[in-house]
């Protein structure tokens, strides 16, 4: 059977298995899909060994850089992105990198919540890995302005200029920024320890600015909590993308994109 895998450490917690099984099941689609913990200092051996048979991978936490630097063909995402979470092992054995995540956002924010970001001004929040890999297919969504605001400044400056080719991309550090935005997203890790970006709240135009929290809990997170304190119009956590994401990977794999809606629906009664 095609066998296919997430690795990742840790990686019990990984939601991608039941997500990739109700995609098969649903598009008829004949695959075994699996977690695979892989030790920190041997992230290439895990993956080189089930790539021997298996013909694709996403990666997690926290081996996407590494990923990044052991295909041998990036998609333009993945180019950019600096990240790979999808790997397909192609017809000649060689390993195509993409970067799902950016695409599985903008999808979940425009169509499932029913955003549209052309012409919104947007603050992404965190400068590391995770807000790195949004960033092309955020741009490509035509805002009006996307500001990187981070704690450290200089590595939200050295994300603006690396994106500046691609539109209105600009960086600041939290004390700088105070007048409302149309979508707040949050990149930072700071969520994973109940704790929350130093951003003003009066970034928040009650009943009119969007929050988005990468994260998601079966729980609110931290910060979509605080977003609602302030009066936010939405708050929505990181789910869809997640599903979205996957559903990116599913499709460059089987040439299928699975519907999301009845999968999402089911995670969110779990
Ligand atoms: P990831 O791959 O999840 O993006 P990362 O590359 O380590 O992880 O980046 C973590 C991001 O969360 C950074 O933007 C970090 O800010 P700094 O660059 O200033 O370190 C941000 N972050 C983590 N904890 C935070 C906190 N408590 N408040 C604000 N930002 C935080």
């Amino acid at each position: 059977m095609d066998r296919y895998a997430v690795i990742g450490n840790p990686i019990a917690h990984s939601k991608s298995p039941l997500i990739h099984s109700m995609f098969a099941r649903q598009t008829g689609e004949d695959l075994q899909y699996e977690a695979l913990l892989a030790p920190l200092d041997d992230f290439s051996g895990t993956l080189r060994s089930f790539l021997d048979e298996g013909l694709g991978v996403n990666i997690t936490v926290p081996f996407k850089e590494q990923a990044w630097a052991l295909v041998d063909k990036h998609t333009a995402a993945a180019e950019r992105a600096g990240a790979v979470n999808t790997i397909k092992r192609m017809a000649d054995g060689s390993l195509l990198g993409d970067n799902t995540d950016g695409k599985g956002l903008v999808r979940d924010i425009q169509h499932n919540a029913g955003l549209t970001l052309a012409g919104m001004r947007v603050l992404l929040v965190g400068a590391g890995g995770a807000a790195r890999g949004v960033i092309q297919p955020l741009l490509q969504a035509g805002p009006a302005q996307l500001c990187v605001v981070n704690r450290t400044v200089e590595k939200a400056e050295q994300l603006a200029m690396l994106f500046k080719d691609l539109g209105p991309i600009s960086a600041a550090g939290f004390e700088w920024i105070e007048e409302p935005v149309d979508l707040i997203i949050n990149a930072t890790s700071a969520s994973l320890d109940s704790k929350l970006p130093p951003i003003s709240p009066s970034l928040i135009r009650p009943g009119h600015t969007w929050c988005y929290d990468m994260m998601y809990a079966s729980e609110a997170t931290v910060f979509n909590r605080w977003a609602a304190e302030q009066g936010a119009a939405r708050c929505i956590d990181g789910l869809g993308m997640l599903v979205e994401q996957a559903a990116e990977a599913f499709a460059l794999w089987r040439g299928i994109r699975p519907d999301t809606s009845e999968v999402l629906a089911a995670l969110r009664q779990k």
